[in-house]
C-alpha cells in the first residue's frame, strides 16, 4: 500500500502547495529524499518567476507610456512593484 495526499485529510492541500505532492496527489519522492534542499530550490524558482514577471510588468509601463495610456502605465509600474515585493518576501524566507 503507498499512501497518497488525500490520506492526509484537510492537509491535502497544503501538501501539495508545498510540493510534498504532485496534482495527482502521489508523493513526491525527491521532496521526501531532501525537504530542506527541495523547498530552497521551490522557493528560487518562484523568486526567479517574480523577477521575471516585474521585467514584464516593467516593459508594458514602457509600452503604455509610448502609446499614451499613461493610466495603464502607473498600473503597470504598481503590478511591478508588486511583484517585486513578492520576491522579496520569497528572499527573506529563503535566507
Ligand atoms: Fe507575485
Amino acid at each position: 500500500m503507498s499512501l497518497d495526499a488525500a490520506d492526509f485529510g484537510d492537509l491535502e492541500d497544503v501538501l501539495k502547495a508545498l510540493g510534498f505532492a504532485g496534482d495527482n496527489g502521489a508523493l513526491n519522492e525527491d521532496w521526501l529524499a531532501d525537504p530542506i534542499a527541495y523547498l530552497k530550490t521551490m522557493l528560487a524558482n518562484d523568486i526567479e518567476q517574480e523577477r521575471i514577471d516585474v521585467a514584464h510588468y516593467i516593459k508594458l509601463s514602457q509600452l503604455a507610456e509610448k502609446e499614451g495610456y499613461f493610466s495603464l502605465k502607473m498600473k503597470m509600474e504598481e503590478q511591478a512593484a508588486d511583484e517585486d515585493g513578492h520576491a522579496n518576501e520569497l528572499k527573506r524566507l529563503l535566507s
